[in-house]
C-alpha cells in the first residue's frame, strides 16, 4: 500500500502534523502553496472571508504524480469553520484522480463537523478517517496519540 501526505500550513502547525505523519507512514509529503499573499492582519481577515465564502485561489502547480498513490492524506487548517481556499482549489483540481482519501484537520479550538460535511461534498468520497487536532492536543502532544491511530486504520484493510 503506498501513501502521500499533502498538505496546507499557513503558520507551520498543519506542516508539523503533516510531517509527523509521513515519519510514521514512511512516505514523501506534498506541499500545497497558495499563491495570494494571505500574511498579516489584513491577510488573515481576507483568509477568514474566503474561506467563508467557500473561494478557491491559485495555488502552485504541485509535483507529485497522484495517479500512482493508493492513499492520500491530506492536512489542512480549519478556517472559519471551513476549508481554506488552497484545499478547495487542489480537491476541484484533482479529486478525478484520488482513489483513497482521509483528511487531518488543525483547528484553535474544536472539531468542527459541518466542516468535513463540506469537504465530502466538494470530493464526494467517503474518508477512510478524518481526525481533529486542536492547538491543545499540540500544546500537550496528545497529537502524537491521535495520528498513531492512522496506522490502525490501514491495517483493518
Ligand atoms: C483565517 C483563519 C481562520 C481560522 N478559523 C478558525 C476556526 O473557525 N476555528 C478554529 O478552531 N480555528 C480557526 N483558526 C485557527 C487555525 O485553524 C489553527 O491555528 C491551525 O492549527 C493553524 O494551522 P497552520 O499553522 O498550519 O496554518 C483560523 C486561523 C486562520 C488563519
Amino acid at each position: 500500500m503506498n501513501f502521500l501526505v499533502i498538505y496546507y500550513s499557513l503558520s507551520g502547525k498543519t506542516k508539523l502534523v503533516a510531517e509527523k505523519i509521513s515519519e510514521l507512514l514512511n512516505c514523501e509529503t506534498e506541499q500545497i502553496i497558495d499563491l495570494k499573499n494571505r500574511k498579516g492582519f489584513l491577510g488573515f481577515l481576507v483568509a477568514g472571508y474566503d474561506a467563508l465564502k467557500k473561494k478557491t485561489t491559485d495555488i502552485k502547480q504541485i509535483t507529485k504524480n497522484l495517479d500512482f498513490y493508493e492513499n492520500i492524506v491530506l492536512c489542512f487548517p480549519v478556517w472559519a469553520s471551513n476549508v481554506p481556499p488552497a484545499i478547495r482549489t487542489f480537491l476541484n483540481n484533482f479529486k478525478e484522480k484520488i482513489k483513497n482519501i482521509s483528511f487531518v484537520a488543525t483547528m484553535g479550538f474544536h472539531a468542527n463537523e459541518s466542516m468535513f460535511k463540506e469537504i465530502n461534498k466538494i470530493i464526494n468520497k467517503r474518508p477512510k478517517f478524518t481526525i481533529s487536532i486542536t492547538k491543545k492536543d499540540l500544546k500537550t502532544k496528545k497529537y502524537l496519540d491521535k495520528i498513531k491511530e492512522i496506522k490502525k486504520f490501514y491495517e483493518k484493510d
